[in-house]
């Protein structure tokens, strides 16, 4: 899966740590994709948080960006 640098933003605020963040980005990055570190979003009622081509993905999954990567 090619992946434009900076494409992809993992929120690793507070409350997208304690739901995950930190652990997503490490799963995209152990599958090559490589992922921006995010602050805070103001967005942490749907934590865990990224973005895909600077549009939010809440509740964000390895999953759910994989998604959006094929859209
Ligand atoms: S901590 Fe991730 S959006 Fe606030």
């Amino acid at each position: 899966m090619h992946v434009e640098a900076g494409a992809i933003g993992v929120c690793h605020g507070p409350r997208c740590s304690d739901y995950g963040g930190r652990t997503l980005a490490e799963t995209l990055e152990a599958r090559g994709v490589s992922c921006e570190q995010l602050a805070c979003q103001s967005l942490c009622t749907y934590a865990p948080t990224a973005r895909v081509d600077g549009v939010a993905v809440l509740h964000a999954t390895a999953e759910g960006i994989a998604l959006r990567l094929q859209e």
